[in-house]
C-alpha cells in the first residue's frame, strides 16, 4: 500500500494515565508476600509480554483467537447490521490493535480509541494504524481500565457518534465472576451515559473439553510457558526484585469446579528473591498464582450480562460451540 503523504496524516491523540510507581510497588509487594502469593495477570503485558501473547494467539492448541476471527469473517455483516455503522468504537485491550482494524471496513467507524495497559506497544500499533488510515479521528489511551472507566472526554471524539465498547478475546474471562460483573456494569453505565445507542460487543470463551482447555495454556512449543515466566522479567524490573526464571516452572490446569484455568509459577527449588531491597522466601514446589481464566455457558455469560444492566442481546457461536460473541445494550 502505498504511504499517505504527511500533510494528510492527522496525529493522533495520546494520553498515558498509568498510575505506575508507588501504586504498582504496594500492589505487587502485598501479592508477593501473602501466604498465597499472586501477581496479577496486568503485569504479563511488558513489551515482550504482549508480543508472546500474540504469539499465543497463532499457536494451534490456542483455538480462541480464530474461533473469535472466524465469526466475525462468517457474521461480521450481521453483526455490524446489529451494532450500527458510524459508531466511536473503544477497543478495551487493543493490543497490536489488529482486531479492532479488520472490523473497520464493516462497522466504518465515525473514530476509533485504543486503550492497553502496555503505552509503548499501543502508541506503535496507533502509529502504524494512522497510516493506513489517516482520515479515522484515532486516539490511545495507556490505563489500566479494570480500575476504573473513567476516560478524559477530550479524547473520545466525535462526541456525539454512539459509542460501541468493543472487548475481544474473552479477556472478561480474566475477571472472577463477581469482578466481571462489575465490571460490566461500569460499561452498562458508560453506554448510558452519552448519545444514546450504546452497546458492549464482547468475546467470551466457552466450557469445553478439559484436555484441549489444558493445552491451549501448556502447548507444545512453551509460549505459554514463556509468556508466564515472563512476568518474573516484568517484575524484576519493575520493583526492583532478583527472581531467575530457571528457578520456576508454569503450570496450568482446568479446575471445573470454578470452571476456570488456573496458571501458576512452581518453585522449582528453595529460593530467597530479593523483593524491593526485603527478603522473600519461597519453598521448593511453592506456587505463585498468576493467572485465572473463566469460561462460561452462553446461558451463564447472558444472565451475567444481564445482571450487569445489558439485559438487550444478540449472541453468535462458532461452529463448534467454543466460542461465543455477544452484542449487549441496555433497555
Ligand atoms: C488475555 N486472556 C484472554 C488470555 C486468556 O486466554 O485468558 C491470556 C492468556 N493466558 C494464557 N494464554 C492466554
Amino acid at each position: 500500500m502505498d504511504s499517505p503523504s504527511p500533510d494528510r496524516l492527522q496525529p493522533f491523540r495520546f494520553a498515558d494515565l498509568r498510575r505506575g510507581g508507588d501504586d504498582a510497588t504496594a500492589e505487587l509487594l502485598a501479592g508477593l508476600r501473602a501466604a498465597r502469593a499472586a501477581i496479577p495477570p496486568k503485569y504479563f503485558y511488558d513489551e515482550l509480554g504482549s508480543r508472546l501473547f500474540a504469539a499465543i494467539c497463532c499457536l494451534p492448541e490456542y483455538p480462541l483467537t480464530r474461533s473469535e476471527a472466524r465469526l466475525f469473517d462468517g457474521r461480521g455483516g450481521e453483526i455490524a447490521d446489529a451494532a450500527g455503522r458510524g459508531r466511536l468504537l473503544i477497543d478495551l485491550g487493543a493490543g497490536d490493535c489488529g482486531k479492532a482494524e479488520r472490523l473497520f471496513p464493516l462497522l466504518a467507524p465515525a473514530g476509533y480509541v485504543a486503550l492497553d495497559i502496555s503505552a509503548d506497544f499501543l502508541r506503535e500499533a496507533l502509529g502504524r494504524l494512522r497510516q493506513r488510515f489517516p482520515e479515522l479521528p484515532l486516539a490511545g489511551i495507556a490505563l489500566d481500565f479494570t480500575r476504573g472507566l473513567d476516560l478524559p472526554e477530550e479524547l473520545l471524539g466525535p462526541a456525539e457518534a454512539p459509542r460501541l465498547w468493543f472487548y475481544p478475546g474473552s479477556s472478561i474471562g480474566n475477571f472472577a465472576p463477581e469482578a466481571a460483573r462489575a465490571f460490566l456494569a461500569r460499561i452498562a453505565r458508560a453506554c448510558c451515559a452519552t448519545a444514546p445507542g450504546g452497546a458492549l460487543l464482547i468475546g467470551v470463551d466457552l466450557v469445553k473439553d478439559k484436555a484441549a482447555l489444558e493445552a491451549a495454556y501448556d502447548d507444545a512449543l512453551g509460549v505459554t510457558a514463556a509468556f508466564n515466566l515472563n512476568v518474573l522479567n516484568h517484575l524484576n524490573r519493575l520493583l526492583p526484585a532478583d527472581f531467575d526464571v530457571a528457578d520456576w516452572r508454569h503450570v496450568a490446569f482446568f479446575d471445573p469446579a470454578a470452571s476456570r484455568i488456573e496458571m501458576h509459577l512452581e518453585a522449582r527449588r528453595a529460593v530467597a528473591v530479593k523483593l524491593a531491597g526485603q527478603v522473600r522466601r519461597f519453598a521448593a514446589g511453592e506456587r505463585i498464582h498468576t493467572e485465572d481464566s473463566y469460561k462460561w455457558t452462553p446461558e451463564g455469560f447472558a444472565a451475567l450480562l444481564a445482571e450487569a444492566g445489558l439485559p438487550k442481546q444478540r449472541r453468535w457461536l462458532d461452529e463448534e460451540g467454543g466460542f461465543a460473541l455477544f452484542l449487549a445494550g441496555p433497555r
